[in-house]
């Protein structure tokens, strides 16, 4: 069998993604432990301990979430649908223990200037990146104030320079591989992740461009948590791996004898509530309780592979450069069986 470097997989003829690929250990680990990796990193100035950034759905984080992820030492970015945030502001309320607030391209200025004054960053949320009225947003809110903005998303690097020529200080990448995502069904736009993550990743390290990537969409569990790390993604945006848990927004339902929440995409008809264009859907999850479960599995799963792989920082992790592509018997070989 290959084994593919990563520029094996950006040269791949097909689009992959994360259940197409494996990591594959070629050294002996010099970890004993995995509590001796270091997962600790530094992401857009502010020191974090895991490397999870969530999603700002409305069913997903607001400043709650957001708050308890900074205590677990990740970021959470409040959905730009939650007037709570302006509240919490024009009350003098400093956004304590809030790291991100996310805006639409007609937010108001006010909140921006907040945010600024708050050292939060900023994430301009929307569903193409690729457009004239972000690159101008993103402009005009690094030249009149001094935070860090996210602009999102893209697919591949063919725009990355422009992004950060407008000062985009990270990106998120992906289109189409959300799990509440219509947009491939409806637009036949998208790419697979991996393929989406290398092919930034080289367009980064090619142009020399000074922006963090955000792997966003479809990571369905640790081990793809450190699958998009090893292709070269800074951190990973979680949507439906929160959902559920109790410090996301909305109730818990209780349904055929089981305890739910619900789950939808910004774009679904829950939240546009008017018959415009669909490109999200809308579920129920199983509740999980506590968001810091959840965190603690990804960090023994980074960890546990950081150390299968003899890495010890996350930047060891982001240059891991032995991969499998896997047939789909070797996929369905590395699922549990009952
Ligand atoms: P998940 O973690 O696979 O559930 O993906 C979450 C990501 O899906 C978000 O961070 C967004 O990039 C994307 N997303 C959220 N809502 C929608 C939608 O309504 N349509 C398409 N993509 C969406």
């Amino acid at each position: 069998m290959k084994i593919y470097t990563k520029q094996d997989l950006n040269d791949y003829s097909l689009s992959l993604t994360y259940d197409d690929i494996s990591l594959i250990p070629t050294r002996i680990s010099q970890v004993k432990t995995r509590s001796e990796v270091n997962t600790k990193f530094k992401f857009l100035g502010l020191e974090l301990s895991v490397p999870v950034i969530s999603s700002p759905m409305d069913t997903v984080t607001g400043i709650e979430m957001a708050k308890e992820l900074t205590n677990l030492g990740c970021i959470g970015i409040v959905n730009r649908f939650d007037s709570s945030v302006k509240e919490l502001f024009a009350n003098g309320n400093l956004a304590d223990g809030m790291r991100a607030v996310s805006i639409s391209l007609t937010s108001d200025e006010q909140l921006i200037e907040r945010a600024s004054e708050n050292n939060m960053i900023v994430c301009i949320d929307t569903a193409n990146a690729n457009n004239a009225y972000v690159l101008k947003k993103c402009e005009e809110i690094k030249s009149k104030y001094k935070v860090k903005v996210i602009v999102g998303n893209i697919a591949n690097g063919a725009t990355l320079k422009q992004l950060s020529d407008a000062g985009a200080d990270a990106v998120r990448i992906g289109i189409g591989g959300g799990s509440m995502c219509t947009t491939s069904v409806q637009t036949g736009i998208g790419i697979g992740q991996v393929s989406s993550l290398i092919d930034v990743y080289y367009t980064r390290k090619k142009e020399k461009l000074d922006i963090a990537l955000i792997a966003d969409g479809g990571i369905k569990g640790p081990g793809d948590v450190a699958k998009a790390l090893a292709c070269g993604a800074d951190i990973v945006m979680l949507g439906r791996m929160l959902a559920g848990t109790k410090e996301t927004p909305g109730e818990v339902i209780k349904y055929d004898d089981q305890l739910w929440k619900k789950y939808r995409g910004s774009a679904s008809f829950g939240v546009k509530m008017k018959n415009e264009f669909i490109e999200g859907e809308e579920t129920l999850v199983p509740y999980k309780g506590s968001v810091k479960n959840v965190v603690n599995g990804i960090s023994d799963g980074l960890r546990s592979a950081m150390s299968y792989l003899n890495c010890e920082s996350l930047d060891d992790l982001k240059n891991i450069d032995s991969f499998a592509v896997l047939s789909t018997s070797s996929y369905l070989e590395r699922l549990p069986r009952k």
